[in-house]
């Protein structure tokens, strides 16, 4: 069982907890994820490893309230424990030696882009950190003091303009191109929409971009297939050969169909979980 130490909102949705899990802690790299499960006959979702103390043994995730089990979870507090909390999993990202990296954060895909930051600086790799993080509106954007803190210029959008520049992470992005950025490569995660704008943003440029992808997990160990994408015409399992591919090179309107395959048992189970029903 994993302990939560440290519980922050973030946003009204969005939470933060500190979890005392050493082993994974011990191994942890930027780019990687756990799995974890709240009860006996809870589904396994997977969450990304947002920050580790090795010194510690704590484990940093950061997740947002979409359905049925994100919402089991946020209703935990400090002092409760996890069920199981499964990891390190995944490759750890690939991250530039040197150069301009531009990291581009939408919503709650922040929490992703800022290890990789952290981990750069952390090994004062002598590369320029540009981030340009976004929210739909100021209440909902997370970890800005965090990013400022990893990041050589920070820029905050907003889609409504409440904070920062007025449009999606991707404008601000071409804005920042065509004004002669001249970075050499991006990292992008956030929502699929999101991710798949900044590629064909990029794109006309030549610009290298990796995105992270969040299809449906179930094992995470590359048995059971649900992580299933295409990437340069090859299919591959996202847990075991991501998160991160070359995002030019994803099949985004195959990825973005697995992904919404079970919208509807979603809803069902949310209601459920909203209403007191059975679980998942
Ligand atoms: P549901 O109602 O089940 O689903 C809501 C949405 O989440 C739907 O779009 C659905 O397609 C998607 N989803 C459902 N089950 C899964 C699953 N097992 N795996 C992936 N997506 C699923 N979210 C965060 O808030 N913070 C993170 O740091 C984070 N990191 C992720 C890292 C990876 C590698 C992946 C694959 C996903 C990540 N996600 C993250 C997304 C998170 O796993 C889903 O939001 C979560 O599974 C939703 O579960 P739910 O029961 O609350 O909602
Ligand atoms: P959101 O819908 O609020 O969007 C966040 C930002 O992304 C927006 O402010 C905008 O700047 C940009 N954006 C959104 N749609 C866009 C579009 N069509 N074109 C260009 N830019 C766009 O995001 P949210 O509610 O925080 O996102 C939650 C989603 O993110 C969930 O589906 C979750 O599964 C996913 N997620 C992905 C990862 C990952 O590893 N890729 C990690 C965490 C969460
Ligand atoms: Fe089962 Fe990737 S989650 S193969």
């Amino acid at each position: 069982m994993y302990r939560i130490l440290e519980k922050r909102e973030l946003t009204p949705v969005t939470k933060l907890f500190v979890v005392e899990a050493p082993l994974v802690a011990a191994k942890a790299m930027a780019g990687q994820f756990i799995i974890i499960r709240v009860s006996e006959a809870g589904e396994r979702i997977p969450l990304t490893i947002t920050d580790f103390d090795r010194e510690k043994g704590t484990v940093t995730i950061v997740f947002q309230e979409v359905g049925k089990t994100t919402k089991m979870l946020g209703k935990l507090g400090v002092g409760d424990k996890i069920l199981d909390f499964v990891g390190p999993l995944g490759l750890p990202a690939e991250l530039p030696e040197k150069g301009h990296l531009c990291l581009v954060g939408g919503g709650v895909g922040v929490a992703p882009i800022y290890p990789k930051a952290k981990a750069i600086k952390q090994d004062r790799r002598p590369v320029r950190i540009t981030s340009i993080i976004g929210a739909r509106s100021a209440d909902l954007l997370i970890l800005e003091q965090e990013m400022r803190s990893v990041s050589d210029e920070l820029y905050v959008c907003t889609d409504d303009g409440s904070k920062g520049f007025h449009g999606f992470v991707s404008q601000k992005l071409k804005e920042l191109i065509d004004s002669g950025a001249a970075f050499d490569e991006v990292i992008a995660v956030g929502p699929m929409p999101m991710m798949r704008a900044t590629v064909e943003t990029t794109r006309p440029y030549g610009l290298k971009t990796w995105v992270s992808l969040n299809p449906i997990m179930v094992d995470g160990t590359g048995m059971c297939g649900a992580c299933r994408v295409s990437v340069g015409g090859q299919t591959k399992f996202c847990c075991v050969d991501g998160p991160m591919f070359d995002g030019h090179q994803v099949d985004w309107t195959e990825a973005m169909r697995r992904n919404a395959m079970y919208v509807a048992e979603e809803k069902i189970a949310d209601h459920q979980c909203t209403c007191g029903g059975g679980s998942k």
